[in-house]
């Protein structure tokens, strides 16, 4: 199977959980990547089934309004039973990284308010430890240098994502070569950083259910 096959099964497995698992007139919470794409598409079919979505991005909602799903402003909404989104990496504990769309911001917050986080992923994101992709961090332009060298302190190299401005209007440090043995700590670290606003360490609020996509099937992992 290709990469895009298996994306595309994981998406298929999250909207079958959607169909099954939630009330019909839910709000989904959608995240933002490749993988959500092809969940946004899935969803697509189901139209009716639910009351509509929460985006992770303005390129998610762009995407739901086109396939004619109702897409409803976060602070309209007090209860979500899931929130579906993809990972750069993810380990067997479901904590993740996640940001290299630069949608991480949004994603935290709409994940927060979500019952159930589902990551949906093939079977390359897995990963014993998170790191190797590098830890996309949201900061405030004007504290870009005073950030790096905040950065550079916990052990890491980071590089400004050239032009690229998330939906907040914010810039993106893509952090290389981090050890990153405690990700829940880490998470809560860099997050104290003045200037910081979010950083793609996904730990403290990891996923609790992994729809992973493999040549011998969907797996489900749970926290
Ligand atoms: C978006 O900012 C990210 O968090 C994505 O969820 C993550 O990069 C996974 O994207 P793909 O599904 O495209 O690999």
């Amino acid at each position: 199977m290709t990469q895009d096959e298996l994306k595309q099964a994981v998406a298929r497995a999250a909207a079958d959980y959607v169909a099954s698992r939630v009330a019909e007139d839910a709000i989904i919470g959608v995240g933002t990547g490749s993988t959500a794409n092809c969940f946004i598409d899935a969803l697509a079919a189901m139209k009716g089934r639910f009351r509509g979505a929460v985006a992770s991005s303005e390129a998610t909602a762009a995407r739901l309004k086109g396939h004619g799903i109702p897409v409803l402003d976060l602070n309209d909404v007090s209860t979500m039973p899931v929130y579906v989104d993809g990972a750069d990496e993810v380990t067997p504990k479901l904590h993740m990284i996640k940001g290299g769309g630069g949608a991480l911001t949004r994603e935290k917050i709409v994940a927060a308010v979500a019952e159930t986080f589902i990551c949906i992923a093939d079977g390359s994101k897995l990963v014993q430890a998170l790191g190797k992709f590098p830890l996309p961090v949201e900061v405030i332009p004007m504290a870009r240098a005073q950030v790096a060298r905040e950065l550079a302190k916990l052990g890491g190299t980071p590089k400004l994502r050239e032009g690229f401005l998330t939906d907040n209007g914010n810039i993106i440090l893509d952090v290389h070569g981090l050890s990153i043995a405690d990700p829940v700590d880490l998470e809560s670290r860099i997050n104290q950083v003045v200037g910081v606003v979010t950083n793609g360490l996904f730990a403290r609020r990891g996923a609790d259910i992994l729809l992973l996509g493999t040549p011998e099937g969907v797996k489900t992992l749970s926290a």
